[in-house]
């Protein structure tokens, strides 16, 4: 029997997406990417070598599994190319195991520039890859998709409509330089070849598998917090990052979905400008950078940490119907004396903090659940219990076999 399963952050991001789903991939026939784009950094650690990837699906390293971008996505060519490169010289194959949806609108040269140009003024620190300005042109109905390359008379028109409406803006509201379009056309020529090696619909291809029992995993970028209608508006991103965004990013409907992991680090992080409740900036906040290697894998930011928010987790829980909890980094906290959860906020939305004894000894690359500390256990334990989900995977390290499976 086949299980369809979403794999999906429940914070701002960088919960261990990418090794937690290239965890799953092995006995799965297809990973998807349904909505962000290349603001994602998910990495993965294999025999010791670190892969970080931003658009290709995370089961990509598994050379069996058949990777999908769905329409949800938004898609930089440029990004594309350098990232499939990157990977074939590693002995990494794409032939006939990529499927790109021909709805995908494309992210241009002109969508970063704006993006970067509006952000010195909006300040909500993003990843500055066009992702904003791209997911508002195909909502406006104005994008260039994928499929467009396919026919040079329309990507001409579309691209120059486009580009046009781009170079308004960028030199009326900011003063910025022009585009051409002969370039702008060039370059998406250029890389015409991911056309025509994976342009797909992506839909009659899930279709087709579901009809042959296979099962499908689908990879959640971002987190719930940053999702565009649930998190902390306005500083998120442009997508729905929540589970509803499998549907409309696929084209599946939500029954399609029979497990649903929802992944937590054991502490909490922020890259990027917003909210952050339960943020540290004391030795202890360090301590979760330094152990944590808190850098954001697409930009090198250093990333905002700050203790576990309960309360915010156990909504997501909710929000995206998790069947499945997934604790990261718990190793992280092997250092710390005593470790504090928020359980509540007081009047002023000040966070209200539970504090547990530390375990004092290491967890790094336990894979059965007996062994960790009883304390780290304690610490599980309260969590499973206060939102109510059973905790079914933890992530003692970067490493795939760093991880305890709890049945
Ligand atoms: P993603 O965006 O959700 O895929 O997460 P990122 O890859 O951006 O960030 C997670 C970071 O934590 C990466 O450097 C991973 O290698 C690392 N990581 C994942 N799980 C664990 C874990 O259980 N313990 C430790 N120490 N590191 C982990
Ligand atoms: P993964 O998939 C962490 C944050 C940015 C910024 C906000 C908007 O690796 O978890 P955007 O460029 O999307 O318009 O930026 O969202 N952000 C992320 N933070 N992990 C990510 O992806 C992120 N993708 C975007 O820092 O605050
Ligand atoms: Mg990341």
């Amino acid at each position: 029997m086949s299980i369809n399963t979403l794999v999906l952050g429940l914070q701002w991001g960088d919960e261990g997406k990418g090794k937690i789903v290239d965890a799953l991939s092995k006995d799965i026939h297809a990973v998807c990417r349904f909505q962000g784009g290349h603001n994602a950094g998910h990495t993965i650690k294999v025999n010791n070598q670190q892969t970080v990837l931003h658009l290709c699906p995370s089961g990509a390293l598994h050379p069996n599994v058949q990777c999908v971008i769905g329409n949800g996505v938004v898609l930089s060519l440029e990004a594309l190319d350098k990232e499939l490169k990157g990977l074939e010289d590693l002995g990494v194959s794409f032939k006939n195991r990529m499927h790109i949806s021909n709805a995908c609108s494309l992210i241009l040269p002109s969508h970063i520039a704006i993006d970067k140009v509006r952000d010195k003024e909006e300040s909500i620190g993003t990843t500055g890859r066009g992702i904003g300005p791209a997911y508002e042109d195909k909502v406006a109905r104005r994008a260039v998709r994928f499929g467009d390359l396919g026919n040079i008379d329309i990507l001409k028109d579309k691209v120059t409509t486009l580009v046009n409406y781009h170079n308004k803006i960028l030199t009326n509201l900011y003063g910025a330089e022009n585009f051409a379009i002969d370039e702008v056309l060039e370059t998406l020529n250029k890389y015409k070849y991911l056309y025509d090696n994976y342009s797909s619909d992506v839909q009659d291809v899930i279709y087709a598998w579901s009809k042959e029992d296979k099962s499908i995993l689908f990879e959640g970028a971002q987190g719930s917090l940053l999702d565009i209608d649930h998190g902390t508006y306005p500083y998120v991103t442009s997508s729905n990052t929540t589970a509803g965004g499998v549907s409309t990013g696929t084209g599946v409907g939500p029954k399609f979905i029979d497990k649903i992991v929802g992944i937590s680090k054991a502490y909490a992080t922020r890259v990027g400008e917003g909210p952050f409740l339960t943020e540290l900036f004391d030795e202890n906040g360090s301590m979760l950078a330094d152990r944590g290697h808190e850098f954001g894998a697409t930009t090198g930011r250093p990333r905002r940490c700050g203790w576990l928010d309960l309360v915010a987790l156990k909504k997501a829980v909710f929000l995206n119907s998790v069947t499945d909890l997934c604790l990261t980094k718990l190793d992280v906290l092997d250092a710390f004396k005593s470790i504090d959860v928020c359980t509540a906020y007081d009047e002023d939305d000040l966070p209200i903090f539970k504090s547990f004894p530390g375990w004092m000894s290491e967890t790094e690359g336990i894979s059965e659940f007996d062994q960790l500390p009883e304390n780290a256990k304690s610490y599980i334990k309260f969590i499973e219990s206060f939102i109510e989900c059973s905790i079914s995977i933890v992530s003692t390290g970067p490493s795939r076999e760093q991880t305890i499976y709890i049945s």
